[in-house]
């Protein structure tokens, strides 16, 4: 059963004196979803709730087996068979994604939402031109014909800053560096003016160089289209480069969400203060870590209780017994951990 951890939605902004309004493009409350045969009666993906507004960048952070990715999949609705989604909303567009036909999720995916992944060649067909491919997208959400579907392709691939982009509408996916087939999955997926963007570690599978100019290139975008996005990654270089908010992911729950800002300035999970390579020492800062001691739970060992206590060094017997709460900590600011805000149990937990 769900438990409920997870971090409100952040409302839309109302008082006069404080920032602009967000325009909260999608709201997802208390997600949760089961791998059939795997999970053992226990949520996969336990209480996520999350929000991303117009123009801004979410980013979803967390180490390899977090469940960043099948989360990514079950708000595109493109779950393998073997996952269900057990519990809660996820609003886009005035409806609940999780309530739609198979063909009402096609429908919205490609146009309204649309996802980039890790390596463009899951989503490139090798059989056909990456003109054909551009241009068959915006044909199947949009009434246009060949030439102008065509036209927009080309103008798509010069947006995005690819070389050469009439040579490259005939050239096949096989033709193209990974730098330049990532610009081209980017030119796809927002060649129908997406409200959201999912991107799953985009730029992973790069060599840095090539990384910055992809990540440059996202934002340039974001900024023109106001696209929202949701950014996948478990980097935190790239989430202090492009996210406004950050949603720290731990075996299927979210443990810590915020602005960017206060994230890096005042984590307040031992989670994230453990990704960040600082020794969680409750109220003051010690020495640095390079890596978490202990794994990531697989999906059929879920814990009890507080997923992070097998590796939690304040791990208290209440933890293991009851799933904390996620706590405002801070403007915007939660944690789900029974010791949050850190400030409060200085001495160390009871
Ligand atoms: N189709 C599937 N069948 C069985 N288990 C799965 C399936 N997809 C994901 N899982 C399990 O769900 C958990 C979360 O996986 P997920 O791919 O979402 O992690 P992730 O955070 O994206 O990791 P990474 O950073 O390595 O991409 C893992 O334990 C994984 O083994
Ligand atoms: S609830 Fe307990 S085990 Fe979980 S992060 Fe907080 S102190 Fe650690
Ligand atoms: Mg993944």
């Amino acid at each position: 059963m769900a438990s409920d951890i997870g971090i409100a939605p952040t409302p839309m902004a109302a008082t006069p004196d404080a920032a602009p309004a967000r325009e909260v493009v999608l709201a997802v409350e208390n997600f949760g979803l089961s791998l059939s045969g795997v999970s053992s009666g226990r949520n996969l993906v336990d209480g996520v709730s999350l929000s991303v507004a117009r123009g801004e960048t979410l980013c979803i952070v967390g180490e390899s087996g977090c469940g960043k990715s099948i989360t990514a999949l079950g708000l595109m609705g493109l779950l393998p068979p073997v996952a269900q989604i057990t519990s809660g909303t996820a609003m886009f567009e005035g409806r609940d994604l999780f309530r739609l036909t198979d063909r009402q999720r096609a429908d919205i995916r490609g146009s309204r939402m649309a996802m980039i992944f890790q390596e463009p060649m899951t989503s490139l067909n090798p059989a056909f031109t990456i003109g054909n491919q551009i241009a068959e997208g915006i044909r199947r959400h949009r009434a246009m014909g060949k030439a102008e579907a065509r036209s927009l392709a080309l103008e798509m691939l010069r947006r995005v800053r690819i070389p050469a982009p009439e040579k490259r509408l005939d050239a096949y996916p096989h033709q193209l560096s990974g730098g330049m087939r990532q610009r081209a999955m980017i030119a796809m997926s927002l060649a129908n003016d997406p409200q959201l963007l999912i991107a799953d570690e985009p730029t992973t599978a790069l060599d840095v160089t090539i990384q910055a100019q992809i990540l440059a290139l996202v934002r340039r975008l974001q900024d023109e289209t106001g696209t929202a996005m949701i950014l996948i990654t478990h980097d935190l270089g790239v989430v202090a480069e492009v996210a406004d908010q950050v949603a720290v992911m731990y075996a299927g729950r979210i443990v810590e969400s915020g602005p960017v800002d206060a994230i890096f300035a005042d984590p307040q999970h031992p989670y994230t203060i453990g990704l960040m390579g600082s020794v969680p020492s409750l109220g003051r800062r010690a020495g640095r870590l390079a890596t978490i001691p202990g794994t990531v739970p697989p999906a059929d060992r879920m814990p009890a209780g507080c997923r992070f206590a097998p590796r939690c060094p304040f791990a208290a017997p209440r933890c293991t017994a009851e799933a904390p709460p996620a706590q405002l900590v801070g403007p915007d600011h939660r944690a789900a951990c029974w010791f949050a805000p850190l400030e409060l149990h200085a001495g160390g937990p009871a």
